[in-house]
């Protein structure tokens, strides 16, 4: 039995834009008013570009003017009210709530629902600090829930090492029928009540009926109940993430390239060496099915070089396929034993392989600017910044517990040269302990 004493109570005050009140609620979804009971689910997790919040969002049943988030950082409990909301004529209330002035790297226990009668378990997740020298993520694109993206979703569940997970886009394949959206929440929401979740918008997010609605009331990336933007930033340990979206105006001159030039020219790259850009569509792909988005290339891929971001994590084709640094095709490097020294060209990931059907038929011969690719196999990829050695490894993972992929970028130029001096140095000491062990045991075996 937890006390909450001494209560903080913080109250949810005006800075969001689109807090609307109870009475509002009400006159949005009326057929909301008389839903009895809350069955409180979909709970999940938004991280906001303050590391010292998290959001929360939940649904339920019906509108209730006594839905909270109570949480317990260090010796605080702090109780914020819930905004009530709807979209569409979907059948569920939906409530967001941000914790705020929580310790940075520190355990938080939150639970939320209805304060008189139906609040969730207590859940615990940890504060991202942005100063931390290591951190660790997923990402999935192409998700949905066919028995292989369930088997993506258990293993996420399973790697309790992983601080977050990003999303490039096509998330539940929902494409108009909400009630798929609330399966595939409650079928995350293991996960997604103990690390955030970062989403960019796909082309199933635009759905029959619906446009960008339900995308927009059940993430958030701006703590507005109707997420306005579709292209926003974080920083992680190590990395400056970038979410855009390929699904709006991202040409010259609109809002979005603006918003991308400004956001990438005022990354402090001491603070983040690596910047990721997250969008669904690919700039490079060489599946038949889809293949490389070239309005897209032609409109931004410029900048991305002149800004130096390092990786582009894209979806849309179902395969796997990874990029050399690459810049208007040409192959800026092809690194060392698949380690690369950064600021050459980003590298364009598809990762498309999170459960829906593998695109199989490829573009014949391999461009040369694909390094590696893959189809016909599901999985994940993880990433991992080491800020010891300022490092950023990504792993590609299949469901059947193999890796397929694996790189590294590094910021520093000292050991990719590729003259005769360094051919020892790329192997690593890894490497040379393992060639040590199998020649003791072949000795032994003798
Ligand atoms: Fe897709
Ligand atoms: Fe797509």
């Amino acid at each position: 039995m937890r006390h909450f004493f001494p209560l903080l109570v913080i109250l949810l005050l005006a800075p969001l834009a689109q807090a609307q009140s109870f009475d509002e609620a009400l006159q949005d979804c009326p057929g909301l008013l008389l839903a009895t009971g809350s069955n409180t689910q979909q709970i999940h997790l938004q991280m906001t570009d303050d590391p010292t919040e998290m959001t929360v969002i939940w649904a339920t049943d019906g509108l209730s003017e006594n839905e909270i988030v109570e949480y317990q950082p260090s010796s605080n409990v702090g109780e914020v009210d819930a905004e009530n909301y709807c979209y569409g004529n979907h059948n569920m209330a939906f409530h967001m709530a941000t914790m705020t002035g929580l310790p940075l790297g520190q355990e938080i226990e939150y639970r939320v629902g209805n304060i008189n009668s139906d609040m969730s378990e207590w859940y615990n997740f940890t504060t991202i600090d942005p100063s931390a020298t290591h951190f660790e993520w997923i990402s999935i694109a192409d998700h949905g829930d066919s028995s292989e993206g369930m088997d993506v979703s258990e293993a996420i569940i399973a790697d309790t090492d992983a601080q977050m997970v990003t999303v490039s886009g096509d998330i539940s394949y929902a494409d108009g029928e909400q009630t798929a959206w609330d399966n595939w929440f409650n079928f995350q929401q293991e996960s997604m009540t103990v690390i955030p979740w970062l989403t960019a918008v796909g082309n199933h997010e635009n759905e029959p009926g619906y446009e960008f609605a339900p995308y927009e009331h059940r993430f958030d990336s701006d703590q507005q109940i109707e997420s306005e933007t579709f292209w926003y930033s974080r920083n992680v340990p190590g990395v400056h993430m970038v979410f855009m979206s390929t699904e709006h105006d991202y040409a010259p001159g609109s809002t979005q390239y603006s918003w991308l030039e400004q956001d990438l020219s005022s990354v402090n790259r001491d603070v983040t060496p690596f910047v990721i850009v997250y969008g669904h569509k690919p700039m490079y792909s060489s599946n038949s099915y889809h293949g490389s988005e070239v309005e897209l290339r032609d409109s931004l891929e410029e900048m991305y070089v002149a800004q130096g971001v390092d990786l582009v994590i894209a979806g849309h084709d179902h395969f796997y396929e990874r990029t050399w640094p690459v810049s208007a095709e040409a192959v800026m490097d092809t690194g060392n034993d698949d380690r690369f020294s950064r600021g050459e060209g980003p590298i364009h990931l598809v990762i498309g392989i999170a459960g829906r059907s593998a695109y199989e038929e490829l573009d014949e011969p391999q461009p040369e600017w694909s390094a590696y690719r893959e189809n016909n196999s599901y999985g994940w990829t993880r990433l991992v910044y080491d800020g010891d050695v300022r490092e950023l490894t990504l792993t590609h993972h299949r469901i059947d517990g193999t890796i397929g992929d694996q790189f590294t970028i590094q910021e520093s130029t000292s050991i990719v040269e590729s003259d005769d001096s360094s051919a020892l140095g790329h192997i690593g000491m890894d490497s040379v302990f393992a060639i040590v062990a199998l020649l003791g045991a072949a000795l032994r075996k003798r």
